[in-house]
């Protein structure tokens, strides 16, 4: 398995994978990676031959600098773990921040149509342009043909998705299921902070997902919120952030159902200091 650090040396590496016609995806990652974002690996292995993983926290999508530095980097056991899949057909950049941004690590701003507006990016002031930004310089470095993301950040995919089309990106992306504990816990490189009565806890968020999924089919969007704020008004250890229904294209949150739009619903949550997300395709 090959580690690239540095921008200039992946690239080579790709030209001549490119010149004998070989397909890249590309699954870009901060690491500190579980089974969820080694689904997104296998899922990239079904239309590619090489896999480009990248490894790298983005400083400049953390609006909270304590929850920079407290993200986990594990680069060796996620190095094992990559080998589960493939130990010859995937090639990792895991570069330094200054591979990447030189001496200026700041943000690109950038024009998502309003998606950015709601949900996370209300709570996470800059996230999403730091998510752009160092998306787009993966795909002018990597270039490559798909690139592979997780529903479990569902407004991260659906701005991904349009910023291809407005800057007309060559890349197709791909909306990956999100996988699961046996408890129902979306998985998350977050999960590791969780101490053990906040993990037991934690399951709740799914749990509250799908029965607001089964109200969804006979009440109104209004009256899903408020049983669920109650739920959570009424739990010890979990504080709910945000539950939102929106719209799944347009991300605005839903005032009257329409029978030809798709909704999700959306739940930010906090288990002691830790930002939980989730959320559920409701029809
Ligand atoms: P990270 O949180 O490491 O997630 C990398 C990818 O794995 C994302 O596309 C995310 O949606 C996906 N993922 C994480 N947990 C998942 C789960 N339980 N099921 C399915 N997919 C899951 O998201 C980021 O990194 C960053 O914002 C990044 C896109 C790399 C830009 O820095």
């Amino acid at each position: 398995m090959e580690v690239y650090s540095e921008k200039q040396q992946i690239t080579a590496a790709l030209d001549a994978l490119k010149a004998k016609k070989l397909t890249v995806g590309l699954v870009p990652t901060m690491g500190a990676l579980h089974e969820g974002h080694l689904e997104l690996v296998k899922k990239a292995f079904e239309n590619n031959d090489r896999v480009v993983v990248s490894i790298f926290v983005n400083p400049t999508q953390f609006d909270n600098k304590e929850d920079l530095k407290k993200y986990p980097r594990t680069l060796d056991s996620d190095l094992e773990l990559l080998k589960t899949v493939s130990k010859d057909a995937i090639l990792i950049y895991a570069p330094s921040v200054a591979d990447v941004y030189g001496d200026n690590t700041v943000s690109e701003s950038f024009d998502f149509d309003g998606l950015e507006f709601e949900m996370e990016g209300r709570f996470r002031d800059g996230h999403f342009n730091g998510v752009g930004t160092i998306v787009k310089r993966l795909f002018e470095i990597i270039k490559p043909d798909n690139a592979y993301f997780g529903e479990k950040d569902f407004q991260q995919l659906q701005i991904i998705k349009k910023m291809v089309e407005k800057h007309h990106i060559p890349v197709t992306i791909v909306g990956c299921d999100i996988h699961r504990e046996a408890s129902g816990l979306a998985m998350s490189s977050r999960n590791t902070r969780l101490n053990p009565e906040y993990k037991d806890a934690a399951p709740f968020i799914y749990k509250t997902l799908t029965t607001a999924k089964n109200k969804f089919g006979t009440k109104s969007a209004n009256k899903v919120q408020e049983w669920v704020e109650n739920q959570f008004a009424n739990h010890d250890l979990l504080k709910l952030e945000y539950f939102i229904i929106a719209d799944t294209e347009t991300l605005k949150p839903v005032k009257r159902k329409s029978n030809n739009k798709t909704y999700r619903a959306f739940i930010a949550a906090y288990a002691d200091d830790i930002r939980l997300i989730d959320n559920i395709a409701l029809n």
